[in-house]
């Protein structure tokens, strides 16, 4: 938690590389903050028309990364208790990605968080490559309609012998806020199949699609900011 509250704090921890060249990676923190919604945003596209991109995100504007040094993006949230919820509600962490003279239309974007769904809390992962591909599996640890949901979520590049993808977590926690577990959510192909000239737009977001209920705020607290880490492209490893 301490090292959150400081502005862009920088470590130099892992390696990575870059064609032939090997760079430190730095790791900025977004402090905490608590991030509201109207009724009636969302972020979604849908054929043969549908796309909508009005959440509110935090920072906003959202920063902007060069895709090619993206590594990871981390944050943890809570949404208020699930009893005060509505369907469709949703908070979490959103990749936009995009570039300069991009047509309208073709810009890209992952959100992974926690979403309402027929009464019940679901880590939920959208993709849009073309179209938004939406999964969802149910929350756990959750523990009663009284209580918030919440959850730790990290996107990070990976890389097999089969290539290079971008994998989504929830990461789990002991008492001392040590990871313990790493759950895999989704394995996204398409992010970092061209990335020249592409930038990634990262931070949280919430939203509440659904009007009716009426106007009040879905509040969601993110209690750690939102930590991005990037390739340093001053320092080699
Ligand atoms: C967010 O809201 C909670 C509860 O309303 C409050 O305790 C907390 O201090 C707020 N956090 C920030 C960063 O404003
Ligand atoms: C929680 O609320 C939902 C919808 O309001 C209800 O279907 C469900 O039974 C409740 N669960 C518990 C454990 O009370």
């Amino acid at each position: 938690m301490l090292s959150f509250g400081l502005l862009c704090a920088l470590c130099l921890l892992t390696l990575s590389s870059l064609s032939n060249m090997t760079y430190a990676t730095k790791t900025t923190a977004v402090p905490p903050f608590n991030l509201s919604s109207p009724a009636g945003t969302d972020i979604w596209r849908k054929p043969p028309s549908h796309n909508v991109m009005t959440a509110p995100t935090s920072p906003s504007p959202l920063p902007l990364y060069e895709l090619k040094s993206f590594q990871r993006a981390r944050l943890t949230f809570a949404l208020p208790p699930a009893n005060q919820l509505r369907q469709y509600d949703q908070a979490g962490l959103l990749l936009h990605f995009t570039k300069p003279g991009l047509e309208e239309g073709k810009d890209k974007w992952i959100k992974t968080g926690v979403e309402f769904y027929y009464g019940k809390p679901y880590l939920s992962t959208v993709g849009c490559d073309a179209w938004a591909d939406w999964s969802v599996v149910p929350l756990t640890p959750f523990a009663s309609n009284e209580s918030r949901p919440t959850a730790t979520v990290e996107a990070r590049r990976e890389r097999d012998q089969l290539g290079k993808s971008l994998w989504v977590y929830q990461i789990i926690s002991d008492e001392q806020g040590k990871e313990v577990e790493r759950r895999p959510l989704r394995e996204v192909n398409w992010v970092f199949a061209d990335e020249d000239g592409w930038n990634v737009g990262i931070g949280g977001y919430v939203c509440r699609p659904t009007t009716e209920g009426g106007e009040g705020l879905l509040e969601a607290e993110f209690e750690e900011g939102v930590l991005v880490e990037v390739l340093d492209y001053e320092t080699k490893a």
